[in-house]
């Protein structure tokens, strides 16, 4: 089928190649130039496992093309993918002026019939939205049906997530338009194509549910609002363990052996980041209290999580006093490993604020190398954990990349001024680190 996706952020572009990979033709459509160069020659302008040798293979074959062209896109194609951003405003609600501009062009642009479908996270309502637009900025009588599809696909495993969902959500009111997106997902909902064969980890087919948009954009929101809750949930109880003298390692492992309940989104920690959860809760809260349904649930969660990575600040006060002209290592940049993706990542709440309080920080990550522009100006970014470690009174780990669960803890310890670690993942062995010397704080251990 003849595709277009307007939008090459992580779900647009890995929702592209996916589609190019199962046999579609498809065109990748972003008015960034820089990315769409980049594209072209075949280099992918996000950090993400597998991709690139993807993109490269499926344009090699003619099965992927990269344009700045909208409307070209729009006019070659029958399915039309909107994944451009809906970041949020400061009142939580999402931008929608992107989105907005697409309909428009789709307007516009329209030729023939086409399957518009909204891909990335969107407000509910939005498939309403989009028709409306569409419609007062056509010029003549084409028509077209709206389809909410949402991508479930997590940074650092998209691409084994979109080949491999657990689910696929249709939502739309045209029942012409389902039995096309069906086919479009054929091979994926037989798994049935080259690069499953090849990576085979599961043979079932994928389930498929189909609903009615405002449902399928619903279910978008309270599956994400649900993950964070887990987190700020064990979070809390994490807080308590600290308290009363349980550890939250045995306390979550109870807890998850009842298949209820599970270990997984389970990590207590420094609190979720990233572009999704963050702006996701919001928006639902937005969304339900706008609606007169309450949101004190969503609000407690978005509560927990913000005073959550101050845990670490408070913890640093305990073990050094004055926070003033101490020298503090910070290991990790990005919201989570195996991403250079540093949008809301508690990484850069938990510096500023050390450097509010007059420390010397030095962060390192193994990927994000340059200078995040709403990290405060200050701190130095060390070119390797030793060089960030050396003199420095205390460590902090606030990404659980698998390097920094391998480092050489004896020589760090030997360089360190002072030898605080807190592990702000809960991922390293308190017990050799504490054996060898360490101050060692955990999160509710
Ligand atoms: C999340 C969802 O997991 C995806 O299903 C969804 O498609 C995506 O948002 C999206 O809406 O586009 P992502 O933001 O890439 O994916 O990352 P996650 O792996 O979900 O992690 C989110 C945050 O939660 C990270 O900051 C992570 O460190 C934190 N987390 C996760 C914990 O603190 N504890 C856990 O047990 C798990």
């Amino acid at each position: 089928m003849k595709v277009c996706v307007i939008g090459t952020g992580y779900v647009g572009l890995v929702t592209g190649v996916c589609l190019a990979e199962i046999g579609h033709n498809v065109i990748c459509v972003d008015k960034d130039e820089k990315k769409i160069s980049l594209l072209n020659i075949g280099k992918v302008p996000i950090y993400e496992q597998g991709l690139e040798e993807i993109v490269r293979k499926n344009r090699d074959s003619g099965n992927i093309s990269f344009s700045r062209d909208v409307g070209y896109g729009i006019k070659n194609s029958d399915i039309i993918f909107i994944s451009v951003g809906t970041p949020p405003l400061s009142t939580g609600k999402p931008d929608l002026s992107s989105l907005d501009e697409v309909a428009k062009l789709i307007g516009k642009s329209i030729n023939g019939y086409k399957i518009v479908v909204n891909k990335s996270t969107v407000p509910i309502g939005t498939a309403k939205r989009i028709k409306k637009i569409i419609k007062e900025n056509q010029d003549n009588d084409h028509s077209f049906d709206i389809v909410s599809n949402p991508e479930f696909l997590k940074e650092g495993e998209a691409v084994d997530d979109a080949f491999f969902p657990e689910r696929l959500v249709i939502g739309s009111e045209s029942k012409k338009a389902i039995d096309i997106m069906k086919e479009l997902y054929g091979p994926i909902i037989n798994q049935d194509f080259d690069y499953a064969r090849a990576n085979s980890h599961k043979k079932e087919k994928v389930p498929v549910l189909i609903t009615d948009s405002t449902s399928s954009e619903l279910i978008k929101y309270a599956s994400n609002s649900f993950l964070a809750s887990k987190i700020s949930f064990i979070n809390e109880i994490a807080n308590l363990c600290e308290r009363i003298g349980a550890n939250i390692l045995d306390v979550t492992y109870g807890m998850g052996l009842d298949t209820r309940i599970g270990t997984r989104f389970m990590k207590a920690g420094i609190g979720w980041g990233g572009s999704c959860f963050p702006k996701d809760v919001r928006a639902l809260s937005y969304t339900a209290e706008e609606y007169g349904a309450g949101a004190n649930i969503l609000n407690a969660v978005i509560h927990v999580n913000n005073q959550q990575r101050f845990k670490v600040v408070q913890k640093a006060m305990d073990l050094l006093g004055i926070i003033d002209d101490k020298v503090i290592a910070v290991l990790g940049l990005s919201f989570k490993p195996n991403t250079n993706d540093t949008r809301e990542t508690p990484s850069i709440a938990i510096i500023n604020k050390f450097l509010e309080l007059g420390a010397e920080v030095r962060v390192y990550d193994p990927v994000v190398k340059e200078y995040p522009s709403d990290m405060d100006k200050g701190a130095v970014m060390a070119s390797d954990p030793y060089k960030a470690s050396d003199k420095a009174d205390l460590l902090v780990l606030v990404t659980e990349w698998d390097e920094f669960l391998n480092l050489d803890y004896g020589k760090i310890k030997k360089i360190m001024r002072s030898p605080n670690i807190i592990d702000g993942r809960n991922c390293l062995c308190k017990k050799s680190l504490t054996d060898m010397g360490f101050n060692y704080k955990g999160i509710g251990i």
